[in-house]
């Protein structure tokens, strides 16, 4: 499969907030991945695109030497074909590329297909948030990883 991966603009921001419909319970609204796309500094998101389709992306927030991944998500199609670790090492060169030391994110304790990926790409588990998640109060596992 010939996907490719390249840093999202503004044009995407449509086929970025579909997939976040798609994947999370949760969703981001339109309104704060235009903003991601186009004011946060620290922001940067990429996209995997296969045959002119958007089928996945990740974003990464860079501050000083700190990074921190907001979302990844790969359209269920289009799953376990490696295109969501290739998104996160991606984020992860293209943070340490601009001098992040550590990387970290947080998931849901019951997302272990998240946390699978998370681990075989060296994340360890760092704390507990309690109640994280606004739908269902759900605990969120902090991962973290050197870089
Ligand atoms: C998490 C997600 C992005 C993974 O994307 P993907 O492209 O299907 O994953 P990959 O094919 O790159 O798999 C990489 C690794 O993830 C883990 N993994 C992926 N699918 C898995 C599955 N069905 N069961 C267990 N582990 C799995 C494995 O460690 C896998 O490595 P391996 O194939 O060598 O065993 C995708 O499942 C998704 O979009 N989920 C919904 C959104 C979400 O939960 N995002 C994370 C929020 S924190």
């Amino acid at each position: 499969m010939e996907v490719c991966i390249r840093k999202a603009t503004i044009d995407d921001v449509d086929a970025i907030y579909s997939i976040e419909q798609i994947c999370f319970t949760s969703p981001w609204t339109h309104e704060a991945y235009v903003n991601e796309l186009t004011n946060n500094q620290f922001a940067t998101y990429f996209v995997a695109e296969f045959d002119g389709k958007i089928i996945g992306y990740c974003g990464v927030w860079v501050i000083i030497d700190e990074a921190h991944i907001t979302n990844i998500a790969v359209l269920p199609n289009y799953r376990g074909y490696k295109i969501g670790e290739t998104l996160l090492r991606q984020a992860m060169s293209f943070a340490k590329m601009n001098h992040a030391k550590q990387m970290s994110l947080e998931v849901r304790v019951s997302n272990e297909i998240a946390q699978n990926l998370y681990r075989k790409l060296g994340f360890q588990n760092g704390g507990i948030r309690k109640g994280y998640y606004m739908d269902n109060y759900e605990d969120a596992l902090v991962m973290w990883v050197k870089l």
